[in-house]
C-alpha cells in the first residue's frame, strides 16, 4: 500500500503564515500553469538543520539559472520558524521551499516585473532506522529533460517513473539514459565495484545532490576511492553494492535490480554501504551533542 501523507497544519505563503487550506494560488501562477518554479528540501535532525547553507545556495543557483529574481538568503529565519511553529524543534523533520516565477498572463517567455510566489512549510520525517531498509528497484528509461541540474517543480517525468516503480511493488527507480545510469526518480545513485565507489558526474543529467556531495566527502575521509563516472547497465554484473542517497532517503542499499521483468542484480556485499551509513549517522547526529 502507498504510504499516506498528511497536510502540514500551516504554511508560509507570500509573506504570511496561513492554514494549509486557506493558502490559494492564482490559476495564472506560472508554477501552476507551466511548472515554472524551483524547489528545495532541507533535512532537520532533532530539529537542527543539516547542510542548510548548501541547500540555500543550490536554491539560489537554480533560481539564477532560470532568472527568477528572488533572494533565498532571507529564508533561513523562516525555515527555523516553520520548524518551531510545527512543534518540530526537537524532532526529525524537513522544510519544503518552492519559489515560482509568479502570476502573469500566459506566455512562453519570462514576463517582466512579476513577483515570485513563495511557499514554505515544515513536515515531520522519520530519519531514524534507514539502515534497516533495503530497496528493490526498477530500471526505467530516463525520460526527463536535459537540465536535470535545475531543481524544477516540473517533475512529471520523475513522477511517471516512480509511479511505475511503486505500483509494481518496487521502492525506487534507477534511471538510464542511453544505457548509462543517471540517478533515481528522487535519489542519487552510487555503485561499488572492486572496493571503489562510482557515481554519475555532476552535469546537466543529474541533480547535484547535497547528500551525494556529503557521501563523496565521507569516502575521501575514510580512504575509499570515488570515481565520478557513469556506470553502464551492462556493467551491473561486475557491481558488488549499490546504494541510493537523498535528503529524506539518507543512504539505503539496493538489494535487487529488475529490468524488463528480469532480475539483473542481487547485492553480493554490503561492507562499504554499511561503513558509510555508520559514519553518516555519527555525523548527522553528533553535532547535536556539541551544540
Ligand atoms: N529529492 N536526484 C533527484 C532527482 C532528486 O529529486 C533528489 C532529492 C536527489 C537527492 O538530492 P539531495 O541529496 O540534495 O536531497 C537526487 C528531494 C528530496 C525531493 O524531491 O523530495
Amino acid at each position: 500500500m502507498k504510504p499516506q501523507k498528511n497536510f502540514p497544519e500551516e504554511v508560509y505563503f507570500n509573506g504570511k503564515w496561513v492554514k494549509h487550506n486557506e493558502a490559494y494560488v492564482s490559476v495564472f501562477d506560472r508554477g501552476f500553469m507551466l511548472g515554472d518554479g524551483i524547489y528545495e528540501v532541507t533535512p532537520f535532525y532533532d530539529g537542527k538543520a543539516f547542510r542548510l547553507q548548501e541547500h540555500l545556495t543550490r536554491l539560489q543557483t537554480c533560481l539564477e539559472k532560470v532568472q527568477i529574481d528572488f533572494d533565498a538568503s532571507s529564508l533561513e529565519d523562516i525555515m527555523l520558524q516553520a520548524i518551531s511553529r510545527a512543534g518540530l524543534a526537537k524532532k526529525d523533520a524537513a522544510v519544503y521551499i518552492q519559489v515560482s516565477r509568479g502570476v502573469a498572463p500566459r506566455t512562453h517567455y519570462y514576463p517582466e516585473k512579476i513577483k515570485p510566489t513563495l511557499l514554505l512549510y515544515a513536515f515531520p520525517v522519520n530519519l531514524k532506522g534507514f539502515e534497516d531498509k533495503k530497496w528493490q528497484v526498477l530500471v526505467s528509461e530516463d525520460k526527463r529533460w536535459h537540465r536535470c541540474d535545475i531543481k524544477s517543480t516540473a517533475l512529471l517525468a520523475n513522477v511517471m517513473a516512480n509511479e511505475e516503480a511503486i505500483s509494481k511493488g518496487f521502492d525506487e527507480n534507477l534511471l538510464i539514459r542511453k544505457g548509462y545510469f543517471t540517478e533515481g526518480s528522487h535519489t542519487s545513485i552510487f555503485f561499488v565495484k572492486y572496493g571503489m565507489v562510482f557515481t554519475h558526474p555532476e552535469d546537466q543529467n543529474i541533480l547535484a545532490g547535497i547528500t551525494r556531495r556529503f557521501i563523496i566527502e565521507l569516502c575521501a575521509e575514510l580512504g575509499i576511492k570515488v570515481k565520478e563516472k557513469a556506470v553502464h547497465v551492462d556493467e551491473l554484473v561486475e557491481i558488488d553494492e549499490i546504494f541510493l542517497t537523498g535528503t529524506t532517503t539518507q543512504i539505503i542499499p539496493v538489494s535487487t535490480v529488475t529490468r524488463r521483468d528480469k532480475q539483473v542484480f542481487s547485492a553480493k556485499k554490503d561492507q562499504i554501504t554499511r561503513k558509510l551509513q555508520q559514519v553518516f549517522i555519527e555525523r548527522t547526529r553528533e553535532r547535536l551533542h556539541n551544540d
